[in-house]
Parts: C-alpha cells; sequence; structure tokens
C-alpha cells in the first residue's frame, strides 16, 4: 500500500469546499473536538480545517494528512493554530506512531469514508490511544431503505472516484465498536434536509473509549 494519495482534483476540490463550509458543520466539528486534553492524533486532517476549534487543554496535535497538496495547506493553518500543530505526510496505515507517549485522544472526520479499510485503520488506533484514551468522530454514515440503495448506486460508480475515495454506505459506528472500542455517546444529525438527494446528508458525531 502507498504512504501518499496523490489526487489534484480532490485536492482541489476540497480546498474549495473547505473554504466554504456551512455554520452547521463548523458547530459539528467544534463540538466533536470540545472537552478535548492532552495529546492527540488527528487522521487525515485535510486542509486543517480542524485546528481552529481545538480548545487549550490540548497540549499537542499530531496530523496525518498524506495527499501533498491538501499538506501544505494543512500546515497553513497549523501556523496560526491554537494549539500546537505537527503535520505529518504519512497515510494513517503507514504512521507508527512517533517516539512520544500513546495519544490521548484520536480525531476523525469526515476520514473514515476515505481509507480503504477502516476495520484495520480503527484497529491501528486503537492502539495507538492510552488505556481510557477517547476516539471523537464526526462521519456522514450508512442510510436505510431508498437512501441506502442511493449511497449503494454512488459507491459502486462515480462518488469514490469523484470524492478522494469517499464511500458513503458504511457502517461506521459498528466498525468502530468492532475495533474494540466502547461507545460512549453519539447521535445524529441531518446537516441538509432528509429529502435531499445527496447521499451524505446524515452525519454521526461521538466518543468511544478504548
Ligand atoms: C474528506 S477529507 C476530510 C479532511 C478533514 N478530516 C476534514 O474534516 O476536513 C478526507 C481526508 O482524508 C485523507 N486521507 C485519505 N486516505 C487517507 C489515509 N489512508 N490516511 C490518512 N488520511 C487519508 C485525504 O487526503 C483527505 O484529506
Amino acid at each position: 500500500m502507498s504512504n501518499t494519495v496523490d489526487n489534484p482534483f480532490f485536492a482541489r476540490l476540497w480546498m474549495f469546499m473547505s473554504r466554504h463550509e456551512t455554520e452547521a458543520i463548523q458547530r459539528l466539528r467544534r463540538e466533536n473536538l470540545a472537552g478535548l486534553s492532552g495529546r492527540v492524533l488527528e487522521v487525515g486532517a485535510g486542509t486543517g480545517t480542524n485546528f481552529e476549534f481545538y480548545p487549550d487543554t490540548v497540549t499537542e496535535v499530531v496530523a496525518v494528512e498524506p495527499e501533498r497538496r491538501l499538506a501544505e495547506q494543512a500546515q497553513r493553518a497549523a501556523a496560526v493554530a491554537p494549539v500546537p500543530v505537527t503535520v505529518t505526510a504519512d497515510t494513517v496505515e503507514h504512521y507508527a506512531g512517533g517516539a512520544g507517549e500513546p495519544f490521548d485522544a484520536v480525531v476523525c472526520s469526515l476520514v473514515l469514508c476515505s481509507v480503504d479499510e477502516p476495520e484495520t485503520v480503527l484497529r491501528q488506533l486503537y492502539s495507538l490511544l492510552r488505556p481510557g484514551g477517547e476516539l471523537r468522530y464526526l462521519e456522514h454514515i450508512a442510510g436505510t431503505g431508498v437512501r441506502a440503495r442511493m449511497q449503494r448506486i454512488a459507491d459502486a460508480t462515480l462518488w469514490p472516484r469523484l470524492f478522494g475515495n469517499c464511500h458513503t454506505h458504511r457502517h461506521t459506528e459498528q466498525s468502530i465498536v468492532g475495533a474494540g472500542f466502547q461507545a460512549a455517546g453519539a447521535r445524529r444529525e441531518w446537516t441538509l434536509p432528509a429529502w435531499a438527494p445527496i447521499p451524505v446528508a446524515e452525519f454521526a458525531l461521538g466518543r468511544a473509549v478504548k
């Protein structure tokens, strides 16, 4: 498996989307990070959109971002972040944890849809956390009925190619528990009306503990 992601189309698209995020998504980002402290690993940081929302109780963020164009943007966001952030250009699969102590928390936002094998990645994240450490996640999730059918069609056709390997019909919360985490609170939120024909409108925001 490669240690980089090279996707110029998606990188440009994501830079644009990051600059035009809705207030609803930014509120969910802030909520996902609220109350964190200590050392945090952020997986697939994109342009570093989360960085400004880390509370000052966080002492260090190690942000993994393997797409070099996005990593460059993340470096810029890191330079003005309210907490120390180091950006590393590995895929999470190749990130070995550095020389430091285990992490107090791992943050995943809009990324478990994009890795090839979420179950493998989640087991790895579990191993990088200290006992009692937590996974914070903000991820769009698999729907049911007509929406599930729409998501499966999207995943089998153009969606992953257009959106950086994003898969819309993943049962991410089941995978989190399957990797050994204990669910510690979650809620769902629609960021678009439920009838909108967009496969990624429903999000799960939650915590899971090692
Ligand atoms: C949809 S973007 C989300 C970015 C960011 N987490 C956010 O909330 O804005 C998905 C990100 O995951 C990254 N990514 C894809 N595969 C990855 C992998 N194997 N390891 C780490 N990051 C990965 C992509 O480069 C991209 O930046």
